[in-house]
C-alpha cells in the first residue's frame, strides 16, 4: 500500500495532510525518512510520525450512544445521520452502522467497517441479545407480561420469540425487555399488541456490548481490539 494511504487509513489525516506531513519529513519507515508519498509499505515496516509509532488498523469499532433526532443510515436526503458523529480521521473508511434504530430512539449503536463482524451481530440465524429501556404510557399489567414472556402475536400476525420482561419502577412505566431478534418497530409494536404505547425507547445492550453510563447522547468512543474479542 502507498504510505499516504497508509497512513489516511490509520487515520493520521486526509490524503492532503498526510502529504503534507510525509513531505515535511516528519515520517519514518523503519528509521529512514521518507519524503515521497507514493513508497509502498507494508504491515510489517515500523511506521512513525515524529517518533510515534503508527500501527495497522484493521478495522474499527465505535459505539455511539445515539440521541433521537438523527437516522440510522449512511445516507439520506432529508434527515441528519449518525455519520455525523463519526470522528472526522474515519470518514474515509467504509464505516456503517451495526443494525438499526429508529429516529426517536436513543442509545447503544455500534458502527464498524468490519462486515463479518457486523453480520455475526445482525444474522437472526445468531439470536443476538438486545437489551431496551422502556417508557409507557400505561403500566403493565401481569398478564401483558405473561403474553410477551411467552411470545406475543403482533398485530398483523407476526410471531414474536418470548422476551423477558423486568420492572424498573413503581409505576411499572419503565421496563427492561431482552429479544434475541430484531423486527421492525418491534419493541413499539410489542408493546401496541398489549394495548399500551411507547413514549421512550432507548437501548443498553447489545450482544456483550453495554452502554457506558458515562457516555452521553451525542457522544461516541472508540472500542478497543480486546473488548471485541
Ligand atoms: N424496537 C423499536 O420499536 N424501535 C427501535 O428502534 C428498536 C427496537
Amino acid at each position: 500500500m502507498r504510505l499516504d494511504k497508509y497512513l489516511v487509513h490509520c487515520g493520521v489525516g486526509s490524503r492532503k495532510e498526510v502529504q503534507s506531513i510525509i513531505k515535511k519529513g516528519r515520517i519514518e519507515v523503519n528509521d529512514n525518512q521518507l519524503k515521497k508519498p507514493n513508497v509502498h509499505v507494508s504491515n510489517d515496516d515500523v511506521i512513525t510520525l515524529d517518533g510515534e509509532r503508527i500501527d495497522y488498523i484493521d478495522y474499527v469499532y465505535l459505539m455511539l450512544n445515539k440521541p433521537a433526532g438523527v437516522v440510522t443510515a449512511v445516507e439520506d436526503a432529508m434527515h441528519e445521520t449518525v455519520m455525523k458523529f463519526v470522528p472526522e480521521r474515519y470518514r474515509h473508511r467504509s464505516i456503517v452502522p451495526v443494525g438499526r434504530l429508529d429516529k426517536d430512539t436513543t442509545g447503544l449503536l455500534l458502527l464498524t467497517d468490519d462486515g463479518q463482524f457486523n453480520h455475526l451481530l445482525m444474522s437472526p440465524k445468531h439470536h443476538v441479545k438486545k437489551v431496551y429501556e422502556v417508557t409507557l404510557v400505561e403500566s403493565v399489567s401481569d398478564m401483558d407480561i405473561e403474553q410477551i414472556e411467552s411470545g406475543i402475536v403482533l398485530k398483523d400476525g407476526t410471531h414474536c420469540q418470548p422476551a423477558a420482561i423486568k420492572i424498573m419502577d413503581e409505576d411499572t412505566k419503565v421496563v427492561h425487555i431482552e429479544l434475541t431478534e430484531g423486527k421492525y418497530h418491534q419493541v413499539k409494536r410489542m408493546f401496541a399488541a398489549v394495548g399500551n404505547r411507547v413514549v421512550q425507547l432507548k437501548r443498553i445492550q447489545l450482544g456483550s456490548y453495554i452502554l457506558e453510563e458515562k457516555l452521553t447522547e451525542g457522544s461516541i468512543i472508540e472500542i478497543s481490539k480486546e473488548d471485541i474479542q
